[in-house]
């Protein structure tokens, strides 16, 4: 798979807190990334060392498979960015706003009617700033990071503060970049609901560690419903199961089964009973995305 940015152990230290603690992202080629954690796991830390704006305390990052260390002026001409909230000089225009940002670019003048329309604000073109919604001003900064025609874009919590509707339009927007622009996202947010509806694959980040990177199917099957099983012996009762060709994950106190047709239960049951295992408990799981999300931060930030 080829990896727009990829890290190596990079890690931040404030003082003594680590902020960044040997995190290991691997951001494929057009995908939409969901970048996710609690408030204070690291994400902005994280996104300000993958665009140069914070010196990495240990651990080296790639983006386009290049060192950034090494040939950061040419990656970030590549590079859309917006982190926390823009800011915008209110009694300007949008469009005069985004003239200050393109000329530093030194893009095309064109490139500034091409944005708006791409964030749909192409009627507001002439229209001072501080007459915004925030939805409004979101996306001006989101027209912004596409000035210089990105391949990558990170955006860092864009749907902060918004309605419902404000919500919607930032997704639409970013599903759009990644289909018809086919650029590669990074989208950060505290919420498991925004990324499930976007993301292709997710990245958890929790007190600075990444604790799960997969596609969201990955994380979906993880939080399917299982059935665990308390019995007498694990140990046991799992090379049973493994010589009987029965497929179950044993660890020291519960035997959890992936597949739940009733039959395959029954079954397991019986190769184990007639194997002299005793059977306390079946019980059935069933975990949301949004508990499989909260358990996995819960057990990092100890609770
Ligand atoms: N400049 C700094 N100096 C000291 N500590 C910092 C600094 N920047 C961030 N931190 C600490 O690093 C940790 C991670 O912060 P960060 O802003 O990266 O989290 P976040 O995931 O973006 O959170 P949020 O969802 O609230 O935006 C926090 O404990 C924060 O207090
Ligand atoms: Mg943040």
């Amino acid at each position: 798979m080829e990896y727009i940015v990829e890290t190596n152990k990079l890690t931040k230290r404030f003082g003594k807190e680590y902020a960044v603690e040997a995190v290991d992202l691997r951001i494929p080629k057009g995908e939409i990334y969901g970048f996710l954690g609690p408030n204070g796991a690291g994400k902005t830390t994280t996104i300000r060392m993958l665009l140069g704006l914070m010196e990495p305390t240990l651990g080296n990052i790639k983006v386009f498979g290049k060192d950034l260390k090494r040939e950061r002026i040419g990656i970030l001409k590549k590079v859309g960015s917006l982190v926390e909230n823009p800011s915008y000089y209110p009694h300007l225009t949008a469009y005069e706003n985004l003239e200050t940002i393109r000329k530093i670019y030194g893009v095309p003048k064109k490139r500034i009617a091409d944005v708006l329309e791409i964030v749909r604000l192409s009627e507001v073109t002439n229209k001072k700033v501080k007459g915004f919604s925030l939805g409004m001003k979101q996306r001006l900064g989101i027209a912004s990071s596409l000035l210089n025609k990105p391949e990558l874009l990170i955006l860092d919590e864009p749907t902060n503060g918004l309605d419902p509707s404000g919500i919607i339009e930032i997704r639409n927007l970013i599903k759009r970049l990644s289909k018809e622009e086919g650029m590669t996202i990074l989208i950060s947010s505290h919420l498991l609901s925004e990324i499930d509806q976007i993301a292709d694959h997710v990245g958890v980040i929790s007190k600075g560690k990444m604790i799960f990177q997969d596609t969201i199917d990955v994380m979906r099957r993880q939080s399917q419903k299982k059935i665990s099983l308390k019995v007498n012996d694990y140990e046991r009762a799992n090379r049973i199961l493994i010589s009987n060709g029965m497929k179950a994950d044993f660890s020291i106190d519960s035997i959890t089964l992936p597949e739940h047709h009733d039959e395959d239960i029954a079954n397991i049951v019986r190769v184990l009973v007639e194997n002299n295992i005793s059977v306390y408990r079946i019980e059935e799981e069933k975990r949301s995305l949004e508990s499989t999300f909260l358990q996995m931060t819960a057990e990092e930030r100890g609770l």
